[in-house]
């Protein structure tokens, strides 16, 4: 595949997360696209139908669909969706023992082919998965991280902006810790057009909103009934390609290495970050109040009994 002089960024998995993600890629103009499936000629039939949009969006943005690896060479970003979304009745977590295994694949050719991209994380549980990917291809840091709350804090700020019938625009709020039921949304830092949502709505409200928050991803499988949440995912991972590609230093919550942070110590944990070209370029740490750090622990605590069920599967 010939180098143009745009950026280029890698998808692996070329499913409804995959796919999706690289049409918003194209769409905007933002990269080249290449995905990689282990899936023969579904990769390759998803290229060729969104090149085929380019002359409608008027983008000249190449898009590749491959089974081969290789491909990969050369990419700034690689972001990962490669893995088995959950069913109704499941949680993320059941899902460890296979899509870790998937990972190991995953991150054994990202090492070989890609070894200087920053990674983006995607495939569920989240946070252990991103662990699993960051101890293979041993990359820096900084230069892998996993998408999880921009999703949530975008499904919340959603459901306040459909409560008080404002627009999405004008909600602020932010979702830390990790990607499951123990996440952890933060109204005392939540504003609307820069009033604390706790002066808008009353307690009762907000707490409801905070549970269908936890659970918006379950909402979607219960919907869907096969597979899970695609549209809003990839719109989230867009963002972050988007906030690196373009060194935006944007401010945005995802899965980042935590050393000390939070007193939280080598775990991957949803924080607000710095995201630019160098990737998670700082930890942008929030003073909480005591119950919310105790939250955020918490939360921590359960990432690392993933953790732990990862290292016990001796395929690290
Ligand atoms: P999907 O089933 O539509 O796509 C996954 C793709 O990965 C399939 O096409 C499959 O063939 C491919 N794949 C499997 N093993 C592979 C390998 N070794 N190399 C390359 N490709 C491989 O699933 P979907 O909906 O795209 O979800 C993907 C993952 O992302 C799931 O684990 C899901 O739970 C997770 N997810 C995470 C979110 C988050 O917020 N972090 C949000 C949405 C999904
Ligand atoms: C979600 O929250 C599947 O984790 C994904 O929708």
């Amino acid at each position: 595949m010939a180098r143009t002089g745009r950026p280029k960024v890698s998808v692996i998995g070329a499913g409804h997360v995959g796919a999706t993600l690289a049409m918003r890629i194209a769409e905007s103009g933002l990269a080249d696209v290449v995905m990689v499936d282990i899936v023969e000629g579904m990769p390759q039939g998803k290229a060729l139908d969104l090149s085929e949009a380019r002359p409608i969006l008027g983008q000249d943005v190449t898009i590749v669909g491959t089974n081969d690896y290789a491909l990969i060479e050369g990419s700034d970003i690689v972001v990962t969706t490669s893995g088995v979304p959950r069913k109704p009745g499941m949680s993320r977590d059941d899902l460890i023992e296979i899509n870790s295994k998937i990972a190991k694949d995953v991150a054994t050719n990202l090492k070989k082919f890609a070894p200087d991209a920053i990674i983006i994380q995607v495939a569920n549980p989240l946070d252990a998965i991103t662990y699993v990917i960051a101890e293979i291809t041993g990359v820096p840091k900084n230069k892998i991280m996993g998408m999880a709350g921009i999703l949530d804090t975008a499904r919340y700020r959603y459901f306040i902006a459909e409560e008080l019938g404002v627009s999405v625009k004008d909600v602020f709020g932010v979702v830390l810790g990790g990607h499951g039921d123990s996440m952890v949304p933060l109204p005392r830092l939540t504003t609307v057009g820069g009033v604390p949502l706790p002066e808008l709505l009353p307690e009762e409200k907000i707490e409801a909103i905070v549970e269908r928050t936890r659970k918006g991803g379950a909402e979607i499988v219960s919907l869907l009934k096969t597979g899970s949440a695609y549209y809003a995912p990839s719109a989230a991972t867009w963002e972050m390609v988007k906030a690196i590609l373009r060194d935006e230093k944007r401010i945005l919550p995802v899965a980042a290495y935590l050393n000390g942070e939070y007193g939280i110590q080598g775990l991957f944990v949803g924080v607000l970050a710095v995201l630019g070209k160098e990737g998670v370029e700082k930890i942008w740490e929030v003073p909480l109040k005591p119950d919310e750090l105790e939250a955020l622990k918490k939360s921590a605590d359960h990432v690392k009994a993933l953790v732990e069920k990862v290292d016990a599967l001796g395929i690290l």
